[in-house]
C-alpha cells in the first residue's frame, strides 16, 4: 500500500511517500481501508517529536480517518468487514490502510460522507468534551473562542451555538473572522488589531465572558483570562502558538474563576463508557443538522506534507482533508 512515512522527527518536508506492507490487525483491532484523513494540529507536533505520545519509527502521521473495515482481529465482536467507521488515533491515518483499536472507532452516520467524517470527529469531540462536559456551558452564557477559525475553533463555534450560548470569535485576520461569522459567531474580535480584553468586556457590558475556550495559548491567554466573568471557566485546550503561557494565579483568585484542563485522548482512554455516551450525543446532534464542518481544502495522499506545512504556517482554516481513496 502507499503511505506517507515519518522516519525521523522533523518538518513536513522530511516526509516520504512510499510503498509499504499493509498492516495486520491484532486482537481488539480492525483494518480500515482509509477513504479520507484530516490534518489536526497534534499531527504537526508528532512529526517533530513534540507530542505527549511518540510512535515508533517509521510511522504515518494522521489522527482522524473515515473508511471501511475490511478485516477484524481476534476479540472484535461488534464491528465487521463492510462497516463504515470514523476513528481517532494517535497516528497511522495517512496511508491506504490503517489498523485502529476498536474502542476508538465510531460507526459513521449514513448521512455523513467520508470527507466530512474525517473532518468531524477529532475537533468536534474535543470541543464538545470541553464545552459540555468540562465547562458545563449553559444556554444564555457567553463564550470567547480563541483561534476561532481553526479546526477546534470552528467546531467550538457550532457546538456553543447548538448549546444555546452567545459566541465571541477571536482570530488573527478579518478573512479568518469572516469564516467564523459564517459558522455562526455572534461577535468577532481581530486579536492582532484590537485589544482582546477590552473588546470582550465591552461586548459583555463589562461583565466579562462566562467561558474562554483556548486552543492557542501564547500572548492571548492572559488577556483572555482578564476578560473572564466572576466564577467563569477558562478551558485550557492547546498551545498552537507554541508558547505555554504562565498565568499569574492572582487573576484566578480575583475572579473566583476556574482553570479547567481538557485532554480528550486521556479521557477516552480512561473513561471509555463516558466517551461513548459523549460520541453518541455528538453524532445525534450532527444527524439533527446542527453542524456543517467547514473543509477549507482537499489534497491527495501524496500532497499531505503540503497540508501539514500549511497548518504549521498558520494558513489553515476549518479543516484540511486528505482524500486517500
Ligand atoms: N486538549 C485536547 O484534547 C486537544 C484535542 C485536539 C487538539 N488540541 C489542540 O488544540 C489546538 C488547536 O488544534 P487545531 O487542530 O484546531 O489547530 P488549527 O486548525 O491549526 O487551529 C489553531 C489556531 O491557532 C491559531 N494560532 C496562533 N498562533 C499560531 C501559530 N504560531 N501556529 C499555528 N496556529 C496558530 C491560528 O489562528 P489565528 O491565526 O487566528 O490566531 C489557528 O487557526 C492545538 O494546540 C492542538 O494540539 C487539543
Amino acid at each position: 500500500m502507499k503511505a506517507i512515512l515519518c522516519r525521523e522527527f522533523g518538518p513536513p518536508s522530511n516526509l516520504i511517500y512510499e510503498e509499504v506492507p499493509r498492516p495486520v490487525p491484532g486482537p481488539g483491532q480492525v483494518l480500515v481501508k482509509v477513504a479520507a484523513c484530516s490534518i489536526n494540529f497534534p499531527d504537526t507536533l508528532i512529526l517533530r517529536g513534540r507530542y505527549q505520545f511518540k510512535p515508533e519509527f517509521p510511522f504515518s502521521p494522521g489522527s482522524n480517518i473515515a473508511g471501511q473495515i475490511i478485516e477484524v482481529g481476534d476479540k472484535v465482536n461488534h464491528l465487521k468487514p463492510g462497516d463504515e467507521i470514523i476513528a481517532i488515533m494517535i497516528a497511522g491515518g495517512l496511508a491506504e490502510y490503517a489498523v485502529v483499536d476498536v474502542h476508538m472507532c465510531v460507526p459513521k452516520p449514513a448521512s455523513m460522507d467520508m470527507e466530512t467524517g474525517a473532518a468531524f470527529l477529532y475537533t468536534y469531540s474535543t470541543s464538545f468534551y470541553a464545552l459540555q462536559s468540562r465547562a458545563q456551558l449553559k444556554a444564555g452564557e457567553t463564550v470567547l473562542i480563541l483561534g476561532a477559525s481553526g479546526g477546534v475553533g470552528m467546531s467550538s463555534i457550532e457546538i456553543a451555538k447548538a448549546l444555546g450560548a452567545t459566541v465571541i470569535a477571536a482570530a488573527s485576520s478579518d478573512k479568518k473572522l469572516g469564516l467564523c461569522s459564517n459558522a455562526g459567531a455572534d461577535h468577532l474580535i481581530n486579536y492582532e488589531k484590537e485589544d482582546l480584553k477590552e473588546r470582550a468586556k465591552a461586548l459583555t457590558e463589562g461583565r466579562g465572558v462566562d467561558v474562554v475556550l483556548d486552543p492557542v495559548g501564547g500572548k492571548y491567554a492572559q488577556l483572555a483570562l482578564r476578560a473572564i466573568s466572576w466564577e467563569g471557566r477558562y478551558l485550557v485546550v492547546g498551545f498552537a502558538a507554541g508558547e505555554i503561557p504562565k498565568i499569574p494565579l492572582n487573576l484566578v483568585l480575583l475572579k473566583s474563576c476556574q482553570l479547567v484542563g481538557v485532554f480528550l485522548g486521556a479521557f477516552s482512554m480512561h473513561f471509555p463508557k463516558e466517551r461513548n455516551i459523549l460520541m453518541k450525543e455528538l453524532l445525534d446532534l450532527y444527524e439533527q443538522g446542527k453542524f456543517k464542518p467547514y473543509i477549507h481544502k482537499t489534497f491527495s495522499l501524496e500532497e499531505a506534507p503540503q497540508a501539514l506545512q500549511m497548518m504549521e504556517n498558520r494558513e489553515a482554516a476549518g479543516k484540511l482533508v486528505i482524500k486517500v481513496s
